[in-house]
């Protein structure tokens, strides 16, 4: 706790996101922002400038000399997110990790065991649970708008950023699956992956990816940094209504159709008749606050009040579980591969 009685946060890895982590719990309320650490001076002259109260230190372990910090946000590169998140977690502080939460499942098994054994807040950085476009979506398809939900189909596209630690799937489709399971609110028993890696040897650059679920629902990911577009694009297709949500535009980013086909029965013949329903096309209107701070305050509201997040370690699992699943499905030339039911 600080001076004034507010939750103490560092932040770990200062870099090309970690500035935007940086600045967004620079402006939480209930809590106060007072170490950064980063190996680079570089990225450790930069975050002073946008936290200049903060201290600014090299690693974790120099940032948690300070007692007062309660919390740690990790968002170093993701090959080293289980080492210092288990630093953070060892010496009883609450953490929030970017994703991937880690690189393979066992490391993320051991975070949420290490946090759940220590009664411990660990958050995993699932960002577009936190957009209010996707929360409005969930909203609706749970109220029953939409009818009935049939398939989901998902673009995250772009020319780079190319990592080296990991592939465009690990890097990129953590945003999708985790919408998918939030959506449809289960997670899936197989998955079947293709993907190519033709700059780097071994780092997928684009992949397409096809999630099956025990009642016949269906999910479509296709994950790429080499591609001359840049889409953020999500369609789901339900029974009654369909919805499409672009995040590239600047505003008006959903839109639902009210289109569909329905099954009457025919009775000259009493057989199904399939009519196509061409209804309007309406756009709501949804508040447009910047999802990085839903997602930081979320973090600290969950820290302050003991509330389990709406984003968990064990949902940063379920995903890692389902990356790990799509890259072994990519290794056998796109083959089912079952995944487990805790
Ligand atoms: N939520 C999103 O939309 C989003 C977007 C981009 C990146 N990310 C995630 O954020 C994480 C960081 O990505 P990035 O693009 O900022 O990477 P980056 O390489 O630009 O930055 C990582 C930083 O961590 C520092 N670092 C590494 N190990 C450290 C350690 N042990 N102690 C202190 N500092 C350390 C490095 O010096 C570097 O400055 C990744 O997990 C990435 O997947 C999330």
């Amino acid at each position: 706790m600080t001076d004034t009685g507010t939750l103490g946060l560092a932040v770990v890895g200062a870099g090309y996101w970690g500035k935007n982590i940086v600045r967004n719990f620079g402006r939480v309320t209930g809590a106060e922002l007072l170490a950064v650490a980063d190996l680079s001076e570089a990225n450790r002259t930069r975050a002073q400038s946008i936290a200049p109260g903060a201290r600014m230190c090299t690693d974790v372990a120099d940032a948690l000399t300070d007692p007062r910090i309660g919390a740690v946000a990790v968002c170093t590169d993701a090959a080293s997110h289980h080492e210092v998140a288990l630093a953070a977690l060892s010496q009883d502080k609450h953490v929030f990790v970017e994703k991937p939460l880690t690189l393979n499942p066992e490391h993320s098994e051991e975070l949420v065991e290490v946090a759940r054994a220590r009664g411990l807040v660990l958050m995993v950085g699932h960002l577009m649970i936190h957009h209010p476009a996707v929360r409005w979506i969930k909203g609706q398809l749970d109220a029953g708008e939409l009818g009935e939900a049939y398939y989901l189909h998902l673009q995250r596209v772009n020319l780079g950023v190319v990592r080296k630690d990991e592939s465009a799937w690990w890097s990129l489709a953590p945003h999708d699956i985790s919408m998918v399971l939030y959506l449809f609110g289960d997670t899936p028993t197989h998955i079947s992956a293709r993907g190519a890696a033709y700059l780097r040897p071994g780092n997928e650059d684009v992949v397409f990816a096809n999630l099956m679920f025990a009642d016949g629902r269906m999910a479509e990911i296709h994950t790429s940094w080499l591609d001359p577009h840049k889409a953020r694009r999500m369609m789901l297709v339900g029974s009654r209504r369909m919805v499409t949500f672009d995040d590239t535009l600047p505003a008006e980013k959903v839109r639902v159709y009210d289109k569909g086909a329905d099954r009457t029965v025919d009775y000259d013949s009493y057989a199904d008749l399939i009519t196509l329903r061409q209804g309007d096309i309406w756009i709501p209107a949804i508040r447009g606050t910047e999802p990085l701070l839903l997602e930081c305050q979320h973090f600290v509201d969950c820290v302050v009040s003991g509330k389990t997040p709406d984003t968990p370690g064990q949902q940063g699992l379920d995903v890692v579980r389902i990356l790990e699943a799509g890259q072994r499905s990519m290794a056998q030339d796109g083959a089912p591969i079952q995944l487990p039911r805790d």
